[in-house]
């Protein structure tokens, strides 16, 4: 038999909330993400349309560029549920409109952080199950981005954690301020990689390296990620802004179709190992979220005495 956790009276006052409210949260992030839903959101928003999204995610489309903002700097911009639908929104959009390229960037002082860990927190119900379905909506997302047909790229603005970072080993360009950095604080938070990172993140900066952040949760600077691979170009603090939505523009200006068969072909090979990893990635997220170290993780954040 597991040794039961021990709580405090308080936490097992909050554990028994968590749990009750549990079931409801997942349900919803799963019907919100499910294929079924996805047609009524093309209904909500309208096929190619030019997304605007509620005011956490801001979709903009100009000079040949699809912009997805990470709008919500109160909270870090950390990404809840309904972001999550939108950004796949936006994508499905970008995927057949007439821009060029899309483009990830946030808004304050963070790009990124990461999955809202009230998603979790909040959730209610039987834990196996809204386990299963949380990992199901995780894949769905992931393939999104493996899939995704153009050039996709990264401004990274400030800090950037978990599947903020992660995601940009799926990414062709990645473009930071000299001021972002990059942690995956897995393992602090009782859970594993996700976004295909622990095959990516291996093959771009080798395995010591990326072991030090998907073990260990070491956070980069801008610099240790581009001398590791994962970071395109550092920019400047003061000229990160002008010079990359510069150079942006200009390669937006290309002939889409020339670079996105030149994306496909140095893409091809790689997109079923991908989705396997991807799949693998869940199953072992699924069981983690229904671990005694992730609970115990939350608990901390949610009383606040784990700041990462
Ligand atoms: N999920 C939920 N809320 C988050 C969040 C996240 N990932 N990141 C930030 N927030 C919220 C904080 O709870 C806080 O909310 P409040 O003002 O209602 O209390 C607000 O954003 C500002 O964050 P705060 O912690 O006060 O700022 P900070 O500069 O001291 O620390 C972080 C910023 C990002 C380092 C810290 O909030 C943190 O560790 N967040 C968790 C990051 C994380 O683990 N992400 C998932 C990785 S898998």
């Amino acid at each position: 038999m597991p040794k039961p956790v021990q709580f405090d009276v308080d936490n097992n006052a909050k554990r028994d909330r968590w749990k009750e409210t549990a079931k409801q949260n997942y349900v919803d992030l799963v019907s919100s993400l499910s294929p079924s839903s996805e047609a009524s959101s093309q209904g909500k928003h309208g096929v190619n349309e030019k997304v605007q999204g509620s005011k956490d995610i801001v979709v903009t489309s100009e000079d040949g560029i699809m912009k997805i903002v990470f709008n919500r700097p109160t909270k870090k911009n950390a990404i809840t549920l309904q972001m999550y639908e939108e950004i796949m929104l936006a994508l499905k959009n970008a995927s057949t409109d007439n821009s060029a390229m899309t483009v990830f960037t946030g808004t304050g002082d963070y790009y990124c952080s990461g999955n809202d860990l009230n998603n979790l927190i909040n959730a209610t119900g039987e834990i196996q199950e809204v386990a299963r379905k949380s990992a199901m909506a995780l894949r769905e997302f992931v393939s999104r981005f493996i899939d995704f047909p153009k050039p996709l790229v990264a401004v990274v603005n400030g800090p950037a954690i978990g599947i903020a970072v992660t995601l940009l080993g799926l990414f062709d360009a990645v473009y930071a301020s000299e001021k972002a950095t990059f942690l995956t604080p897995f393992t602090h938070l009782g859970q594993s990689p996700e976004a295909c990172s622990s095959y990516t993140f291996p093959k771009i900066m080798g395995s010591a390296k990326a072991a030090e952040m998907l073990l260990f949760g070491k956070k980069l600077t801008a610099r240790e990620a581009w001398a590791q691979g994962l970071v395109t170009e550092v920019f400047p603090e003061s000229t990160f802004e002008s010079e990359v939505w510069t150079r942006l523009k200009a390669y937006a200006k290309l002939p889409p179709n020339a670079m996105k068969v030149a994306r496909e072909l140095m893409r091809k090979h790689e997109k079923q190992k991908l989705h396997a990893v991807n799949a693998e990635e869940t199953a072992v997220i699924l069981e983690r979220l229904t671990s005694e170290e992730s609970s115990n993780a939350l608990m901390n954040f949610m009383s606040r005495k784990a700041k990462l």
